[in-house]
């Protein structure tokens, strides 16, 4: 696997050297995959206007309570689905990244198409650049994009890749990610804990340059899960800092701050679930006992293993460790984030040296339990960065590249050859 990314990179390297005087394109990475394949992944979406957190979730077919939980935003304040959230605020979006004509993409985003709608509009504003006018019209076989007929609904294809839920052996999740004029390969890296050279072998690049519009795989480091294949949330894997929610809003799972094995517990905003109770003992989903002995300490703790047919998997685990391990921790949550200030906490910081600004207010009490302080910290480690910065709206870069096409046929008949 690494070695047919590195032969296919060598090719689309040469490929894009090749082409490079001539075109001018925005490049995107793009992962073969075979029938089966179908993950968990991220876009990274900038909002081009005010608009509710339920707006959001709608552009994208996705769950408002998951979108918020991604991002780490507390669900806790009243009426939040119709909290409205500034231009330009920077939010990952939980996508299913499935594997069409043997490419990895998103294809279950729809968009009705509104009085005045372009598709370069849509693609470069509405969808912040994510996907192209020309992939837009592509996936829907419009033939005169300039007709597009009102209340039309229009397949949007995002893209994603999964690489196997891994980035150099550890969990991973992929979020796809547009580049923005002020952004520099050591500044994403950064703000992704990771590092250029991965982010280079990553998206198979020959050089660390890279330019607006140009949509990069960033991996963030994961909770993977070990649900068994016939539950509904199997492959569930929640990035760093963040939380999901499943089993029909029964159960929220968080990773991180202090290691990365997923977490999960009740998440009580469901009117009915099924039993969160391990079978053959008393406690719950989430608990965790401690019996201190002179042989170490006897934990017993019950955790989540999936949903199947509307039943919440449990499984009790004992196990005997050296020493009694302290109160959980969960990930800071911050408040839906309102003022144009807040989109600096959430858009990527130009520059790493540039942390250290003003940290958001201390969130109220939530839904999402919470021991210890909150501090509030934003999910990614990127306060600053001001207002003004903003991208344009218009990608001038994002029709899709030939010279992609070449290579994803080239690396298309690596997979077949090795
Ligand atoms: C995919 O990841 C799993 C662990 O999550 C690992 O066991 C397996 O070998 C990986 N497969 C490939 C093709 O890398
Ligand atoms: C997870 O996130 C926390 C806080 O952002 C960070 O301190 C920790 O190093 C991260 N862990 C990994 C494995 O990335
Ligand atoms: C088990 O977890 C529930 C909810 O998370 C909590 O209310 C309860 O106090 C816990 N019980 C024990 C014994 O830890
Ligand atoms: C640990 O606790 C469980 C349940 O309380 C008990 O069944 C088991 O015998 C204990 N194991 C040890 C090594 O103390
Ligand atoms: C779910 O329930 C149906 C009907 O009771 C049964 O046929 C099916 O095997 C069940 N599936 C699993 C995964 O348990």
């Amino acid at each position: 696997m690494p070695k047919q990314k590195q032969l296919s990179s060598l090719y689309c390297n040469f490929l894009s050297i090749l082409t490079h005087f001539a075109i001018v394109f925005s490049k995107s990475t793009i992962e073969p995959c075979s029938n089966s394949d179908s993950c968990n992944a991220m876009v990274g979406y900038t909002l081009y206007t005010d608009l509710k957190v339920s707006e959001v979730a709608t552009l994208f077919q996705v769950d408002p309570i998951a979108l918020l939980t991604a991002n780490a935003i507390d669900i806790s304040y009243p009426d939040v689905e119709n909290h409205i959230l500034p231009s330009h605020l920077f939010l990952k979006i939980p996508i299913t990244c499935s594997c069409v004509d043997g490419i990895s993409k998103s294809v279950a985003t729809r968009y009705k198409t509104r009085p005045s709608d372009t598709l370069a509009m849509i693609a470069d504003s509405v969808y912040s650049g994510l996907v192209s006018a020309d992939q837009i019209r592509d996936a829907n076989s419009i033939s005169d994009p300039s007709v597009l007929d009102v209340g039309q609904t229009l397949v949007v294809p995002l893209p994603c890749t999964c690489f196997n839920g891994t980035d150099n052996s550890l969990p991973a999740i992929y979020l796809s990610y547009v580049v923005r004029p002020v952004d520099t390969l050591t500044g994403i890296a950064a703000r992704y804990a990771t590092t250029i050279t991965d982010l280079m072998n990553v998206n198979a690049m020959g050089s660390p340059s890279i330019k607006a519009g140009d949509i990069l795989s960033v991996p963030l480091p994961a909770c993977a899960s070990n649900f068994p294949r016939y539950s509904s949330d199997f492959g569930l894997i929640v990035p760093n800092g963040s939380y999901a929610i499943t089993a029909s809003h029964c159960v929220q799972c968080s990773c991180g701050p202090g290691n990365l094995n997923l977490y999960c517990t009740p998440a009580s905003l469901a009117v009915s679930c099924s039993s969160m109770q391990c079978r053959n003992s008393n406690i719950m989903l989430g608990n965790v006992t401690m019996q201190p002995s002179n042989a170490g300490c006897n934990v017993t703790s019950c955790t989540y293993g999936g949903f199947s047919n509307g039943t919440i998997l449990t499984t009790l685990s004992i196990s005997l460790q050296p020493r009694c391990p302290g109160e959980h921790q969960f990930p800071p949550l911050v408040a839906p984030p309102s003022s144009p200030i807040r989109d600096a906490l959430f858009a990527p910081s130009p520059s790493p040296s540039q942390s250290g600004g003003v940290g958001p207010k201390t969130p109220k009490s939530s839904v999402i339990p919470s021991t210890g302080s909150l501090s509030g910290l934003p999910p990614a480690n990127g306060p600053s960065g001001s207002t003004s910065s903003a991208p344009p709206l218009v990608n001038p870069l994002s029709s899709f590249p030939s010279a992609m096409i070449l290579c994803l046929f080239i690396k298309f008949v690596m997979s077949l050859a090795l």
